[in-house]
């Protein structure tokens, strides 16, 4: 008797935590002002009415066609639906991307005359992963820092002391201070959330390798310039000094 209570408590906290580990459903209605929002996997759960008949439909077509009056199974037109005639629920079971889209349900009264039909927008959206962050020092006051992160209709948010502004749609952070920091970015859709952040080392003093790097080619120009100027002409002058005795052979014969 004490071993079952327990063995039961113990099945109803499992499930409990599979449950909001997964967050195995969601609950939409076509009564619901909002569009409806599922993540790729999950379990879309639909209220239908409770009325004498009723189709439901896709952009594509045809999903059920629901009459109190029909005796024959009531089973969905595409795969991963299940109709629940108990509760009148449709369950879409591990929803997909192609799953999205304009869901039309038209109510029909005892006669089949169409009383009432409504429309509710379904998004699938995959959920916000692998945030990952990097930067790069362009000056040594201003650095870059990149977001980036996989998902559906992905929106990027910042924490950080100093903003100096936000490019590519919020992606990039760029900032211009030089003391470390930490910065935290933020990224969201509509059913999920994630963030990462970045301790950034301070940048190198970059004036000193432009120096360095412009001293460079001056030299490089000077050298070029040097030897189009002196050098080419004497070198030039030497190579065709030996072509001065054969002529003169030529002369001579003449
Ligand atoms: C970028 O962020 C600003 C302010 O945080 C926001 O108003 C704007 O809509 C964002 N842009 C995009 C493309 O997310």
């Amino acid at each position: 008797m004490r071993i079952q209570v327990i063995i039961g408590v113990l099945l109803i906290y499992t499930q409990v935590a599979m449950g909001s580990l997964f967050h195995d459903h969601v609950f939409c209605r076509f009564t619901q002002r909002n569009q409806c929002y599922v993540a790729v996997g999950q379990h879309l759960h639909l209220q239908m009415p409770w009325e004498d008949g009723f189709d439901l439909k896709t952009n594509t077509g045809l999903i059920l066609r629901y009459r109190k009056t029909q005796s024959s199974p009531l089973t969905p037109r595409l795969p991963r639906w299940l109709f629940v005639n108990d509760n009148k629920t449709m369950i879409l079971t591990s929803a997909e991307r192609s799953d999205s889209g304009t869901y039309t349900l038209n109510i029909f009264d005892v006669d089949g005359r169409n009383k009432s039909s409504s429309t509710l927008q379904v998004n699938i959206e995959a959920r916000v992963s692998s945030v990952e962050l990097s930067y790069s020092c362009l000056f040594s006051e201003v650095r870059k820092v990149y977001c980036s992160a996989d998902g559906d209709n992905l929106r990027f948010n910042w924490t950080s002391d100093s903003i100096t502004r936000l490019e590519d749609d919020n992606k990039t952070l760029v900032l211009d201070k030089k003391h470390n920091e930490k910065v935290t970015c933020h990224v969201e859709n509509h059913i999920s959330h994630n963030h990462n952040s970045i301790e950034l080392p301070e940048c190198a003093d970059f004036t000193i390798v432009f120096v360095f790097v412009w001293l460079f080619e001056v030299i490089i120009l000077l050298s070029v310039l040097v030897g189009t100027l002196y050098i080419y002409p004497r070198f030039y002058r030497k190579q065709r000094t030996p072509e001065r005795p054969g002529s003169s052979v030529d002369l001579d014969q003449d």
